[in-house]
């Protein structure tokens, strides 16, 4: 179904995500239909450059970043056609007055702030002053949202003075991730799972967003966050909700919002002794993390392991473990739910069925797997045996899960339909700072080092023990 007809401005037109997942995400809802006949998307950059000029770098931009399979010429032109180009100076008044000129009546007008947090300000207030920022427009924001819950309070009150929170839509783009979403349709959808998922019959749950890639080429960003910053603080903590919070009413913007919320506001602190932070060392791939971020000195984290919990009638003693990380061993991201050993077992002994676990896993490989025990097929006795029942969503759905849409793509499109479901609110984002900020202030006063791991290992051996010393162990991370 197409959307409404809009005028789509991204500050930043000309930058790395523009390039890579705006624009070609854009052209991919175009190929599929959805777009609609007058959709326009005009790039807003610093840089001089005209329509052709603007036009052939987001032609080369889909070749670059799109399928081979969805590059089709013709569509190709049809859709650079729709996209312009301003200069704009976002610090001071040059384009905007051409800007304001080109909106037009009657259509969904969205501005992507595809630019540093230091620009939202100025643009926001410019957007207000040429009078662009009107009742019906929206800005989209990206993170990093704020460094601290004092920077992320700024920048609400900054975006606050000249719009609603209802046009503010703040990315975290694993929202944006189908199998994301497929975490509420699993949990609500179903009733077999929401019955058992408590702290009466769930043993713990462990997040891992593992990756293989370093922080070469962003180093300077990078060394100034963390694990941390980067992962936890936004796309971990957005799992975690999901995973842990009630029922909402309705799938509906602050329905959902508002248990999120809840979850974020009943995290207990964490115990110093319960967060392992790591950088990774060289090896004949690539550098270590001091190099890749040029400061041999760095205590930042290039990965990070924790154990919290939530204080509420739900979870109340089900720990959660969340592990993340760059060069690891495998780009893998999944989310286990353990559950309790049966209470009594019936076959003896040495018949020990082992608890259940249940993995939804975000890629790769989207799919569920849940580990059951069985009896191991043959004459020998009532043998027990765990076998997983094993659903990959490509398999399951054929050429249906083919065409799954980027996270970017889902997200923009939400934004023109107006939907704010799978978007940040300001209080959310500022509880989730609200929470972080004791944990990076507890180990940068006591001047914590972060403890060396290998390229392609899991993470340090201090993270293994995390789990250990509880009596548990991580699952594997591998492909
Ligand atoms: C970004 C982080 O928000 O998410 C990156 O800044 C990280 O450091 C990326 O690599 C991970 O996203 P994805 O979609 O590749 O899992």
């Amino acid at each position: 179904i197409p959307v409404d007809p809009f005028d789509l401005v991204i500050f930043g037109g000309t930058g790395d995500l523009a390039r890579r997942k705006i624009l070609p995400g854009l052209y991919r809802r175009f190929l599929s239909g959805q777009m609609p006949e007058d959709a326009r998307i005009i790039g807003a950059a610093r840089s001089d450059h005209d329509d052709t000029e603007f036009r052939a770098m987001v032609g080369n931009a889909i070749n670059e970043f799109v399928d081979r399979d969805k590059q089709e010429k013709a569509t190709i032109a049809a859709f650079l056609e729709r996209l312009s180009y301003i200069k704009v100076d976002a610090r001071g008044e040059e384009g905007w007055k051409e800007l304001a000129g080109k909106m037009r009546k009657g259509v969904v007008h969205a501005f992507y702030f595809s630019v540093g947090p230091s620009l939202f300000g100025d643009i926001a207030e410019r957007l207000h002053a040429y009078g662009m920022a009107d009742a019906e427009s929206r800005i989209v924001v990206e993170k990093p949202f704020g460094h601290d819950l004092k920077t992320a309070q700024a920048l609400n009150a900054t975006l606050a003075k000249h719009f609603d929170e209802h046009q503010i839509y703040r990315i975290d783009h694993y929202l944006g991730k189908e199998t994301v979403q497929n975490l509420m349709a699993v949990r609500f959808g179903n009733m077999l799972f929401e019955p058992l998922w408590n702290a009466q019959n769930v043993d713990h749950i462990q997040i891992t967003v593992a990756e293989t890639v370093g922080v070469g080429g962003r180093g300077g960003y990078y060394d100034k966050s963390g694990a941390m910053r980067d992962m936890v603080q936004n796309h971990m903590m957005q799992l975690l909700c999901l995973i842990a919070m009630e029922p909402p009413y309705a799938f509906e913007p602050d329905a959902v919002r508002d248990e999120k919320l809840k979850v974020i506001r009943a995290l207990d602190p964490v115990d110093p002794d319960d967060i392992v932070r790591g950088q990774y060392c060289e090896d004949e791939d690539g550098p270590s993390y001091f190099d890749d971020v040029e400061n041999p000195d760095s205590r930042t984290e290039s990965f990070i392991a924790l154990k919290t919990h939530i204080s509420n009638w739900r979870w109340k003693g089900t720990p959660f473990y969340l592990r993340t990380g760059k060069r690891m061993r495998a780009r893998t991201s999944e989310i286990a739910i353990v559950f309790k050993d049966p209470p009594h077992s019936i076959f003896g002994e040495q018949e020990r069925q082992k608890a259940n676990v249940l993995v939804i896993r975000l890629q790769p490989n989207e799919g569920i797997n849940l580990r059951v025990t069985i009896k191991e097929p043959g004459p020998g006795g009532m043998r027990l045996v765990e076998v997983p029942l094993d659903m990959s969503f490509k398999e399951a759905l054929g050429p249906e899960a083919e065409d799954i849409p980027d996270a970017y793509e889902r997200l923009i499109m939400d934004v023109i339909r107006g939907n704010q479901t799978l978007f940040m609110r300001g209080d959310e984002v500022e509880a989730a700072w609200a929470w972080t900020d004791p944990l990076i202030d507890g180990w940068t006063d006591r001047g914590d080092r972060p403890k060396s791991y290998d390229p392609g290992s899991s993470g340090p051996e201090d993270a293994l023990m995390l789990m250990h010393k509880d009596g548990r162990r991580w699952r594997e991370v591998k492909a």
